[in-house]
């Protein structure tokens, strides 16, 4: 049975009694409003540890003031019931005051640099300062052995393994592939706002990643391909933040370049924003 855990003080002693009988910890952090694609995120986490905690926790530093924290959906009890099923063994579930004792405004904070920058970093300044802010602090409050993040936020995860290589957290980072939905919508939180008129549109996403891999594997530029996403997205109604194809490390490749690359989209339907990517090696 779960164990739903909201004062820091029971968290360390359920940790330090797991270490202290040589357990292996493994760590999943979301934001709650849990879906398959999470209960996978468990199960895979289960096969490299032997006690699991999740976190739920909308952090409000990684919102931006005109983005949609106080309509985040919150549902703990469900997440709760769900992550049981899914084998997960802790629940944490600090208040804002818990993880954030001065406040979020006075909280210490952190910052990855570079990679940053681009993409979702210059559409949401700050977004991944509040990242790296509260996943440094849920590393100190779990200290997991393991953590698995998913790769359909392909950059927060480029930018979690810099900062836990940066600061030597003995934390070992496991990247889990992208659930989707039958017609290849990526599963995230946020298709619930979603009207019924907006989700077959949202479906292009995958699509046009798909199109801008198979464009650039059969030798066309890399603008064009992204001309070309552009228009597509557009047609089916996104206002786009970005449709680009870039090296893993998130730089844009020279011509001609080889190797692993990745084709990521950002863009709004209505006032929902979605992200997406596919990786591939040329
Ligand atoms: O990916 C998310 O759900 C969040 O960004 C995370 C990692 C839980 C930090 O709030």
């Amino acid at each position: 049975m779960i164990q739903t855990i909201v004062e820091l003080g029971a968290l360390r002693t359920r940790i330090a009694e797991w270490k202290s009988g040589g357990l292996r910890i493994g760590f999943v952090p979301t934001m709650g409003n849990l879906h398959a694609g999470h209960h996978s995120l468990i199960a895979l986490a289960r096969q490299h540890a032997d006690r699991i905690v999740a976190s739920v926790f909308v952090n409000p530093t990684q919102f931006g003031p005109n983005e949609d924290f106080n309509r985040y959906p919150r549902t703990p009890d469900a997440d709760a019931a769900g992550l049981d099923a899914a084998g997960c063994d802790v629940v944490w579930m600090p208040s804002v005051e818990t993880m954030y004792p001065f406040g979020a405004e006075a909280a210490v904070r952190m910052r990855v640099p570079g990679i940053t920058d681009v993409l979702d970093g210059s559409h949401r300044p700050g977004h991944f300062d509040g990242v790296v802010t509260v996943v440094s602090r849920l590393f100190n409050q779990v200290q997991p052995d393991i953590a698995v993040f998913g790769k359909k936020d392909y950059q927060q995860l480029a930018v979690i393994r810099y900062f836990v290589r940066d600061l030597a957290f003995p934390i070992e980072l496991i990247a889990a592939s992208t659930h989707r939905e039958a017609d290849g919508l990526a599963m995230s939180s946020r298709n619930q706002y979603l009207s019924a008129e907006q989700r077959p549109a949202a479906a292009t996403i995958h699509r046009t990643l798909l199109r801008m891999r198979d464009g650039i594997v059969a030798g066309q530029s890399r603008t064009q391909v992204e001309d070309e996403a552009a228009r597509a997205l557009e047609a089916a109604g996104f206002v786009l933040d970005y449709a680009v194809v870039r090296t893993a490390m998130l730089v844009e490749p020279a011509a001609g370049e080889s190797g692993a690359l990745v084709a990521l989209i950002a863009a709004k339907l209505g006032s929902t924003r979605l992200i997406d990517n596919l990786e591939f090696t040329l």
